[in-house]
């Protein structure tokens, strides 16, 4: 990602959620997310949220899950803000500000670990994997929402200037490298040609699998 992205997410902080992609846009996927996650996991200890931005998921899992632990990372200090501000002091919420390539939790963390729309936004994209790898317990689930180049987007997502817009078989390749299986692929439809693509991929049971290292470049 690069200092740009961020001093534009840090910028747009304050009516990210209120402007017209935040409520026609981004609001229905962060809901389909959450009605995705009750429907695999009942009642996980302890959820991560990677590129949470204003903490508008983590605000959904806090009714959702009313035990469970919130954590949430970003780069960008500015959507922390709001993020903050939204979900208050509670001693079950921790919001760091760091990034996906490099998450500042023990292994096996987590029974649950989301993304949403950021997933084109991380430097290195193997590596996140790989870190979300590390940080699911075993047998948790990792849900990732993203704009995916599939059907118009195909051709679109490689003129953007970061080109980190994937298709299905390279996000399910780079699943599998960093030893994740990728069970469901699910449209979300959200405005006239706006798509968004659900994947829901689950840790590996450790007893039962051997993770060769990985060592691909981001
Ligand atoms: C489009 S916003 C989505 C925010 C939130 N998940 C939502 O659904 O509203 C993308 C977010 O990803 C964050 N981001 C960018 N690069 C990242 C990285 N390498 N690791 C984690 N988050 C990143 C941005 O700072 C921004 O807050």
């Amino acid at each position: 990602m690069t200092d740009r992205d961020i001093d534009s997410f840090n910028a747009r902080a304050d009516r990210y959620d209120t402007d017209l992609m935040g409520r026609r846009f981004h609001r229905p996927i962060q809901q389909a997310m959450v009605r995705i996650a009750a429907s695999i996991e009942a009642s996980p200890r302890a959820i991560l949220d990677v590129g949470c931005g204003t903490g508008s998921v983590l605000a959904l899992f806090s009714a959702q899950y009313p035990e469970a632990e919130l954590c949430g990372v970003d780069p960008a200090v500015g959507m922390l803000r709001v993020a903050r501000a939204r979900l208050g002091n509670s001693p079950r919420v921790d919001l760091r500000n760091a990034n996906a390539e490099a998450l500042p939790f023990d292994d096996r963390s987590f029974e649950l670990v989301v993304s949403s729309n950021s997933f084109h936004h991380w430097a290195s994209q193997v590596a996140g994997f790989e870190e979300i790898d590390r940080v699911l317990a075993p047998g948790g689930h990792f849900i990732l929402t993203d704009p995916f180049a599939v059907g118009w987007r195909k051709w679109g997502a490689r003129i953007r200037p970061h080109g980190r817009m994937c298709t299905k078989s390279e996000v399910e390749t780079m699943l599998a490298a960093a030893g994740l299986e990728l069970l469901r692929w699910e449209r979300v439809s959200i405005v006239g040609p706006l798509a968004s693509y659900f994947v829901v991929a689950a840790a590996p049971d450790l007893a039962s699998t051997t993770r060769a290292p990985l060592s691909m470049p981001g």
